[in-house]
């Protein structure tokens, strides 16, 4: 009987080892403090287990995901962090001569404009230097903590770009580099750019484009912003800018390995560049 009651004794320990893990070994009689003691593990496997089991289900349904760890902290980045991140980045080499390109092309667009209004622009690191070169420069950006970075000589307006808070025919030109494809609603901040323009004003749009080898090649990367775009129809962005202004496109600028060199070719070049002029009052609807 004794015999029986220590083999059913280890059977039921042999199970919740196999169930449960090493937790059995812990298992003490309360009667006389032995572990391993047939009662004592009886009374284990009967009562104090399932109790322990149902406790730690519980408190595996509460834990998040594996995995959610990292997710959160990205979902939930520090937007301050994030600001300087990008910033520290944009200091590299290769973004200088990304910044100097851009800068370079809007200077020439640009000429004979004076009140510019750079929708998203982040740190405004092309906007400084647009207004060292004599442009009065607006940076809208629905990030705070970026334009905590902006230098003084631009000024800036934190809010979304949807909601473009300008009187009318505010400005000369408005800027969109390479944030247009990052914004919720790209047909209203068009509309309301072409709104904030004065008569014949002109807007510059710089949209990363998804053909390009640039693009591809950041895509794979799981920390790359180029991972946030919204839109990646250009095409799409060219109709809904046609509605207000006249349009022309080009593309610019080949990356390849991080190296830069001069290309218009469709799938080398990182950027597809709009650029528009706004229709007089009336003609929007005679188009539509
Ligand atoms: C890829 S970054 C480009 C920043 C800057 N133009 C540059 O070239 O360094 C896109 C920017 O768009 C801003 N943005 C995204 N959605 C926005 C919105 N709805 N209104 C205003 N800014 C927005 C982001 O905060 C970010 O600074």
């Amino acid at each position: 009987m004794q015999t029986e009651a220590v083999w059913l004794g280890r059977r039921l320990l042999l199970w919740w080892v196999a169930a449960f893990g090493f937790m059995p070994v812990l298992a003490v009689c309360p009667f006389c403090g032995r572990p391993g003691c047939p009662s004592g593990a009886g009374l284990y496997a009967t009562v104090i287990a399932p109790i322990l089991a149902s406790r730690s289900r519980r408190a595996r349904r509460n834990q998040k995901p594996r995995g959610a760890k990292v997710a959160d902290k990205r979902a939930g980045a520090d937007p301050n962090e994030t600001a300087k991140r990008y910033l520290e980045s944009c200091r590299k080499g290769f973004w200088q001569e990304v910044f100097q390109l851009e800068l370079k092309y809007l200077v020439e667009h640009l000429a004979g404009c004076r009140d510019i209004l750079s929708v998203g622009c982040g740190p405004a690191i092309i906007e400084s230097e647009l207004a060292k070169r004599g442009f009065s420069v607006t940076g809208l950006d629905v990030s705070r903590e970026a334009l905590d970075y902006a230098p003084n000589q631009v000024r800036t307006v934190a809010d979304r770009a949807e909601d473009m808070p300008f009187p009318k025919s505010s400005f000369d030109a408005v800027i969109c580099v390479v944030s247009l494809q990052f914004v919720k609603d790209y047909r209203q901040v068009l509309e309301k750019s072409a709104s904030v323009l004065r008569p014949g004003g002109r807007i510059i749009v710089m949209l990363l484009n998804p053909e390009s080898v640039f693009f591809k090649e950041r895509l794979r990367n799981s920390d790359s912003y180029v991972r946030r775009i919204r839109h990646a129809d250009t095409r799409d962005i060219e109709r809904a800018l046609a509605v207000s202004f006249q349009v022309q496109a080009e593309y610019l600028m080949g990356v390849e390995q991080g190296r830069l060199f001069e290309s218009r070719d469709p799938h080398r070049a990182a950027l597809y560049i709009l650029r528009g002029t706004k229709l007089p009052v009336g003609a929007e609807e005679e188009k539509s």
